[in-house]
């Protein structure tokens, strides 16, 4: 099977996986993402296969949905894969992207690194983040029941994340913890280029947001 079919039937069968998902990880962040991907992996002269399909079957099995299996994932991708008779060594590094697209930094050491996996990730990162992140964000806070924004509840204020979370901290916090901090994390410099037009997209709209809620005029 060609390249060009394989990325075909894969858009088709994560279409319809994806059918029923909730609002932040649906069809249209896959699109997203996919899209963007392919734009950094042109730049970067990255292996486009890879890319493309990492992107498109990342978030085919969300752990959160399968009592917190991270396994599931990277295994139902290569079912499909093999199905479709890829080879084997895409097969593997797909899988590979899969597992490690959301390592969360910290102190252990990554055990998997490749230039395709950088993409990915700051293709997904690049969707926290900008207008559509703040439409996610916002998003994700009312599926919550979340306040938008409480100036008594502070970012990374002394609780535990019990206290915070039954405190629902407000929606805007994310930003601070989350949101702001992602145009650090890039990977790779043409994600970083994006990544720094969208972080100052959101530091107007906040400028804007607050301005609005004291009612400056
Ligand atoms: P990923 O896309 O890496 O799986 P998550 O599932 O954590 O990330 O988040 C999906 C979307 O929901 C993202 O846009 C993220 O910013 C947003 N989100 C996650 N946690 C919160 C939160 N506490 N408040 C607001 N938005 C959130
Ligand atoms: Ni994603």
């Amino acid at each position: 099977m060609n390249q060009q079919s394989i990325i075909e039937q894969t858009v088709a069968h994560v279409k319809l996986t994806l059918s029923d998902a909730e609002g932040g990880h649906d069809w249209w962040h896959i699109h997203r993402v996919w899209k963007t991907a392919q734009h950094i992996a042109t730049a970067e002269h990255a292996d486009e296969l890879v890319v493309a399909l990492g992107a498109l079957l990342h978030d085919i099995a969300d752990s959160k949905f399968h009592n917190g299996d991270e396994t599931v994932g990277p295994r139902k991708a290569r079912e499909w894969l093999v199905s479709l008779g890829v080879d084997e060594p895409v097969i593997l590094h797909v899988e590979n992207i899969i597992t490690h697209i959301s390592f969360k930094g910290g102190n252990h050491q990554q055990a998997f690194k490749s230039k395709e996996l950088d993409i990915v990730q700051d293709a997904d990162r690049l969707d926290a983040i900008g207008a559509i992140g703040i439409a996610r964000a916002f998003n994700y806070g009312g599926f919550k029941n979340r306040p938008l924004h409480d100036p008594g509840i502070q970012p990374n204020m002394n609780m535990s994340k019990e206290e915070y979370k039954s405190n629902k901290a407000p929606t805007i916090n994310h930003f601070y913890e989350k949101l702001l901090l992602l145009k650090d994390r890039m990977n790779t410099e043409t994600g970083r280029r994006l990544a720094m037009q969208r972080h100052v997209f959101m530091e107007n709209y906040l400028k804007q947001f607050y301005g609005e809620w004291d009612a400056e005029f």
